[in-house]
């Protein structure tokens, strides 16, 4: 038995034990073709270039549009669209216009040439080039690595030296299935040493 005493055994949804985390909204576009979808499994990867990972399911068909066309951009939320992300997360473009279905709207930088979405309004956008897809790290999922292109947060909520406004801004966090949180009290850490 490898679980100590006092502690439950959840391999089966381990990764719930990483959670709450950031719930966005992914954004794509190939061949005519916008869709979107939700996703938790998103990390900076590198200051040095500027560099962000995403895990995504191979049978996503947002996944299928960023192999096509090598661009995709995260799209940042407030708890308020919990319901939109949710839904984005669980329901499929492949055989449904999840935009007009979810009332969304998406459109391309004009700069850049990335989408991402335009209403619901995100607080925050990443945009991102493909630098590589790993399809051998995983079964069922894409380890897509991008460049930063583009980023840019609402002025009213951010600012570079504490990132959110953590008082006035709610950011949302999936914790597991249909549950999802929010950030709370602002905690400043002290230096140990
Ligand atoms: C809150 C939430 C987070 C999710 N995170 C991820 C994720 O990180 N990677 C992933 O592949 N799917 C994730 N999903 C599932 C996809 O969003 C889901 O499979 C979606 O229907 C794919 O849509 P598409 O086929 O239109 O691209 C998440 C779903 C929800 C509700």
């Amino acid at each position: 038995m490898s679980t100590p005493q006092g502690y439950v055994d959840v391999r089966d949804s381990w990764y719930y034990i990483l959670h709450p985390r950031p719930a966005y909204i992914i954004v794509a576009e190939a061949n005519g073709k916008t869709n979107f979808m939700a996703a938790s499994w998103v990390m900076p990867l590198s200051e040095e270039p500027p560099r962000i990972v995403v895990a995504l399911d191979k049978e996503s068909y947002t996944a299928k549009l960023i192999v096509d066309s090598g661009v995709f951009s995260v799209n940042v939320y407030t708890v308020n669209e919990r319901d939109f992300v949710y839904s984005a997360g669980t329901i499929s473009g492949k055989d449904t216009d999840k935009l007009s279905l979810l009332g969304a709207k998406v459109s391309k930088n004009p700069a850049t040439g990335i989408p991402r979405i335009e209403r619901p309004r995100p607080i925050g956008v990443i945009e991102s080039r493909v630098y590589k897809i790993y399809g051998d790290v995983a079964e069922d999922v894409y380890l897509v690595v991008g460049d930063v292109v583009a980023a840019y947060a609402d002025e009213k909520l951010f600012n570079e030296r504490f990132g959110w406004d953590l008082r006035n801004t709610k950011i949302l966090l999936h914790a597991a299935g249909r549950g999802f949180t929010t950030n709370s009290y602002v905690y400043v850490a002290r230096k140990l040493i």
